[in-house]
């Protein structure tokens, strides 16, 4: 069979899709590959939707378990049921996926299901169940996300060794897991099960937790860690992870002293970062790798190849998250159709999803450092925020760094429990191009959280009002 496409992407992840919808609101005959029977890719299937479905209901039980009775609601023989929690959060998944598939009918995409092969600049085939179809298209979007990567020594089972996909589908509570890699899954996932009874140590190759986040964040947010009980290695190389019947040795080394020490565990999450998900078609139509083997593309986010352009994941832009992907969906599906499609890198909002939050945009005091901007700093406190207060979330703190010649915001970097929803703020206040003074004069409804981050403006100016 043959069909005639104006457009057609491989891969239905958060880029995918959302390049997919756009397009087809730009009026571009369009089609999306996906090898997976739901529509999501690894966002909605096996990444932030599931993990963020269990971060929640995790943070339910302990705090109903812990602290509700601080609040005078006294709660008896509260009882994990594990298997109802999976089931809400598959349930979560399945409505999720299901609504995407709506938007493409509604849109009138065509969702070609099974693996698609680009076998030229205007030809994509599509193998299912024996079946082979090839499409003529004018342009193709690779969308085809990343893959978990691991370390020499220790394989990956899905069943004791596991990457974020099999941690989000434990059928029980381990009792010893060990997490190797302090980054954005380690920490998400090392907080579910800790929180569900887990006893936690986390692995990780550097001084500190986080690398890329602001450096007080990282020491602050560690320091929360530990105290609910998290544990952690720094500064430690893991040398291997061997399976022993139904469980796993870790044995790992630090880097100083060089001690080796070993842990006997039941589950062992490996969260060590990603690698692009390059098909081998695309090594075989030579198509433009850079040295971490992702995708180069130009400001068009077109590939060496031309007519094929490449989002998300597997190009060598911008960090690995969804809403990054999504944005460069909505771009490249406008440049296609000619118009200005743009996406800026230096307002990413990131956000970590543990309990308090920590989420951060534009750049940290280091690379401020490190690029030999000049700044000033405001920081305001959470314990000097009335809501938070009440609210006995005290943990955390706002860090603004603006030019030092002119107040404008050039990153900011929060811990608290809602950090991710105030952070939007301060991506909208960096798109403008506003001043920590902008910020100071912009009233902030009382009492809420985000009075904190006029604080800490009005702390760039040394003249906050509560601290
Ligand atoms: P990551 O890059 O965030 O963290 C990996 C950690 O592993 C780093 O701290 C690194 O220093 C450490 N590491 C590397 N080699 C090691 C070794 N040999 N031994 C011990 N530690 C080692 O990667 P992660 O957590 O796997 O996440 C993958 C991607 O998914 C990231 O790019 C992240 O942005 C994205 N993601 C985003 C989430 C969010 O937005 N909330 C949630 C989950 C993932």
């Amino acid at each position: 069979m043959e069909d005639n496409f104006d457009l057609i992407i491989v891969g239905a992840g958060p880029g995918g899709y959302v390049c997919a919808i756009r397009a087809a609101q730009l009026g571009l005959k369009t089609a999306c590959v996906e090898i997976n029977k739901n529509l999501g890719g690894t966002c909605l299937n096996v990444g932030c939707i599931p993990s963020k479905s269990l971060l929640h209901s995790s943070e339910m039980y302990y705090k109903t378990k812990n602290e509700f009775s601080n609040l005078g609601i006294e709660i008896n023989n509260v009882k994990l049921n594990l298997s109802k929690m999976m089931d809400k959060k598959n349930k979560s998944i399945q409505v999720l996926t299901q609504g995407v598939e709506y938007l493409f009918k509604k849109n009138k995409i065509t969702f070609l299901k099974g693996k698609g092969h680009v076998l030229d600049q205007n030809t994509v085939s599509v193998e299912s169940e024996n079946k082979k179809n090839s499409y003529k298209t004018k342009n193709i979007v690779l969308a085809t996300g990343s893959i978990p990567t691991t370390l020499p020594g220790v394989n990956i089972d899905e069943n004791i060794i596991v990457s974020s996909t099999g941690a989000l589908s434990f059928q029980e509570v381990p009792k010893e897991l060990v997490v190797i890699g302090g980054g954005y899954i380690g920490l998400e996932l090392a907080s579910v099960w800790k929180r569900l009874g887990s006893n936690v140590t986390v692995i990780e190759f550097l001084d500190h937790i986080i690398p890329g986040m602001d450096k007080d964040i990282s020491i602050e947010f560690l320091k929360i860690l530990k105290k609910q009980k998290i544990n952690f290695k720094l500064d430690t190389k893991v040398i291997s992870a061997n399976l022993i019947k139904n469980k796993a040795v870790v044995k790992f080394q630090n880097n100083k002293n060089e001690n080796i020490e070993k842990i006997e565990c039941d589950k062992v999450l490996v969260a060590v970062g990603r690698k692009a998900n390059i098909s081998e078609d695309l090594l075989k139509l030579k198509i433009k790798l850079n040295s971490k083997k992702k995708i180069e593309v130009n400001s068009n986010f077109e590939t060496s190849i031309k007519n094929i352009y490449a989002i998300g994941d597997i190009i060598d832009k911008g960090p690995m998250l969804a809403h990054k992907a999504e944005d460069e969906g909505i771009a490249v599906a406008e440049i296609i159709s000619d118009q200005a499609g743009h996406v800026n890198y230096n307002v990413i909002p990131a956000v970590i999803y543990t309990s308090p939050e920590v989420a951060m945009v534009g750049q940290t005091e280091e690379q401020l450092k490190k690029n030999n901007i000049k700044y000033k700093i405001g920081k305001f406190p959470f314990m000097a925020n009335s809501r938070a207060k009440v609210n006995s979330d005290t943990e955390g703190f706002v860090k603004i760094l603006a030019d030092e010649t002119t107040d404008k915001v050039l990153g900011v970097s929060i811990i608290s429990s809602v950090a991710g929803t105030l952070i939007a703020e301060l991506a909208v206040a960096m798109e403008f191009g506003a001043s920590a003074e902008d910020l100071a004069r912009t009233c902030h409804a009382h009492p809420t959280h985000s009075e904190a981050v006029k604080e800490a403006a009005m702390a760039v100016d040394k003249r906050p009002i509560h601290f």
